[in-house]
């Protein structure tokens, strides 16, 4: 993909020339030594796209299966992958600015030890923030009493980088990026559901105790928690 002179394209060339972490605002995500390649997402599912919005429902409870890596990569890549040279995504974007950021807490996953990861999109892959499993105190983190949370195999955080669009579009790019929120939490229940998964989206929490989770600056703001797993 090319390089921009922009200020992600810079990120982008500090990656490349083997930074192992580096700060500018928001941005520090990166722990090269870290990384983690994702599996190759599959482009060809088996159930159509019509199958899968009318299948699709919120789903609370979860069987304690442990979900695989492929099917990790294939969310990931619904949600936020790359899929063409010009750097595109299959969620549109205001201006193809990409304000949004993922991270998931992995309890289980096969062949991922528990943790905090965040997504590199470019990279196609998962860089460790964290060992552990954090998904009970991420439940614990959402209002409502919704302790349901903890029983999924992975917990998916869209945050955003209002920054990236409001720099160009003023505050009217905050609803954009509230806008693009919603494309890619709808791209994750239409891909769970082919893959025979289950989620749903959570608005209901406390930034603050999500952001610390997560281990990232106010700069980021967490949207949506989304549990995924097999439904029980
Ligand atoms: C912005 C937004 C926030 C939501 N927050 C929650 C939540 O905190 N907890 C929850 O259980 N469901 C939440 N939901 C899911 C809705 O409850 C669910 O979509 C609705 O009941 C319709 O069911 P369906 O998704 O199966 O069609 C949220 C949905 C949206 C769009």
């Amino acid at each position: 993909m090319a390089l921009k002179w922009t200020r992600r394209g810079i990120l982008k060339i500090l990656g490349l020339m083997g930074a192992t972490s580096f700060t500018l605002g928001a941005y520090n995500y990166m722990k090269a030594e870290s990384k983690i390649l994702l599996p190759e997402p599959s482009k060809d599912g088996e159930m159509s796209v019509e199958r899968a919005i009318a299948g699709r429902r919120s789903v609370r409870r979860f069987e304690s299966a442990f979900i695989s890596l492929n099917q990790l990569s294939q969310l990931l890549w619904a949600a936020q992958g790359i899929t063409d040279s010009r750097g595109f995504r299959g969620a549109p974007s205001a201006g193809a600015l990409y304000p949004l950021e993922l991270f998931i807490l992995a309890g289980k996953v096969e062949g991922l030890k528990e943790g905090v990861y965040h997504y590199d999109a470019e990279g196609c892959s998962l860089e460790l923030r964290r060992e552990g499993d954090l998904r009970l105190e991420m439940a614990s983190a959402s209002t409502l009493n919704q302790m349901w949370i903890k029983d999924a195999p992975i917990i998916l955080v869209i945050c955003a980088i209002y920054e990236r669009t409001v720099s160009k579009y003023g505050l009217r790019g905050e609803r954009y990026v509230h806008m693009e929120a919603g494309h890619v939490g709808e791209n994750i229940y239409l891909q769970a559901e082919s893959l025979g998964l289950a989620c749903t989206v959570v608005g209901a929490f406390l930034d603050d105790e999500v952001r610390r989770i997560l281990d990232v600056s106010e700069e980021t703001a967490p949207l949506y928690l989304i549990p995924i797993g097999m439904p029980s």
